[in-house]
């Protein structure tokens, strides 16, 4: 009896170590790391990412080496040097990347004549106490710890579209409330009454109403990625060269942590893209992380962020992507068709999703 006892228990462990051992072969046969999440098709960039997490780089530098790709290859125009001219006809770089162990944040805005954004924020992050430097100054700083510089970031590209908007009045823009002297200002505060001519105003076209309008549906804006490497450790970056034909001095969402990405290894990331405007005050990055430590799927958390600007703003044009710690990824969208593209163990090369709005 004794005996019986004794070799059933033993069957049963074995039963139980065997199940152990083939449940927990196949959940390493699935795991989720490496993985690469970015926004829009940029394959490119996610190839480059996956290759730097896949030689056992860290997430960190593997969203330094995507993000880098991509402003190469100013994906749509509209990540790195060569596009998007502001109201003078400059180009300027906002960059981002934040390191989801320590959560540590580096950051430039407005940096001129500095081609490689993203590099030059890990630099911040790096080798600096602070958080994000802005401008010329950024500039110096990028220069001075080594990055090539002072480049021209304008192209013929860039500079032809802005002689274009010129030539029309400098339309669309992102006033509101003035009146220009002139077609393209300087502008003044409708309010200070008598700085303007009535007569003028009717004829002369002036600030642009809604801003969203000039976030095109094909200008796919910024370009912001998730890296988990194969420790399971989480990072995040973002880079855009901003709006089009913006007023000189603005910086949308690309530098501010919490809005165009977002990480914490605990729990998981965000990037984000569209009118940045806008979204910077929602910080939904911020949200979609802090859903989904509050026990919210990925697919719920984005859709969740996109709706709380929706309800304020809805016609704004945005997008989020969202992944957790467990390689589960979804992606939610208002005002246009959103694509984000993957690349995890489980597949040959990037796989891009498609998000309706
Ligand atoms: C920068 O490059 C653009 C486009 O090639 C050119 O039109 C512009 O004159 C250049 N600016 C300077 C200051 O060299």
């Amino acid at each position: 009896m004794a005996t019986k006892t004794l070799s059933s228990t033993c069957f049963l462990t074995l039963t139980f170590l065997l199940l152990f051992l083939v449940t927990g072969h196949q959940a390493l046969n699935s795991a989720p790391y490496p993985v690469v999440v970015s926004t829009w098709p940029f394959v490119e960039a996610v190839r480059a990412a996956w290759r730097a997490v896949d030689n056992g780089l860290s997430a960190v530098d593997a969203v330094v080496e995507g993000c880098s790709a991509c402003e190469e290859l100013r994906c749509d125009g509209t990540v790195g040097p060569g596009g998007s001219p502001d109201e003078n006809g400059e180009t300027t770089i906002d960059a981002l990347v934040m390191d989801g162990v320590t959560m540590e944040v580096g950051a430039v805005a407005a940096m001129r004549y500095v081609k490689d954004g993203i590099k030059a924020a890990r630099l911040v992050m790096q080798h600096t106490e602070h958080t994000l430097l802005v401008g010329e100054q950024a500039s110096v700083f990028a220069i001075s710890m080594g990055l090539p510089g002072p480049t021209n970031l304008s192209s013929s590209e860039s500079m032809e579209k802005w002689i274009k908007w010129k030539e029309n009045h400098c339309q669309p823009n992102f006033w509101k409330d003035v009146v220009p002297k002139g077609g393209c200002g300087p502008y003044h505060a409708k309010d200070f009454v008598g700085l303007y001519d009535e007569t003028c105003s009717n004829t002369t076209p002036v600030g642009n109403i809604r801003s969203s309008s000039h976030i095109g549906l094909h200008n796919h804006d910024t370009i912001s990625m998730a890296v988990i490497d194969t420790m399971g450790h989480i990072a995040v970056g973002t880079s855009t060269n901003g709006a089009t034909f913006k007023i000189p001095g603005r910086v949308g969402d690309g530098p501010i942590a919490g809005s165009s990405s977002y990480a914490d290894d605990e729990v998981g990331g965000c990037g984000a893209t569209g009118d940045g405007d806008i979204m910077m005050r929602f910080l939904p990055c911020y949200q979609v992380v802090e859903s989904m430590r509050l026990g919210m799927e990925p697919k719920l958390a984005a859709k969740d962020a996109i709706s709380r600007i929706a309800r304020k703003f809805p016609d704004f044009v945005g997008a989020v992507f969202a992944i957790n710690k467990n390689g589960v990824h979804a992606g939610a969208c208002h005002g246009w068709t959103f694509q984000y593209s993957v690349r995890n163990p489980d597949m040959d090369d990037v796989k891009v999703y498609t998000v309706l709005p």
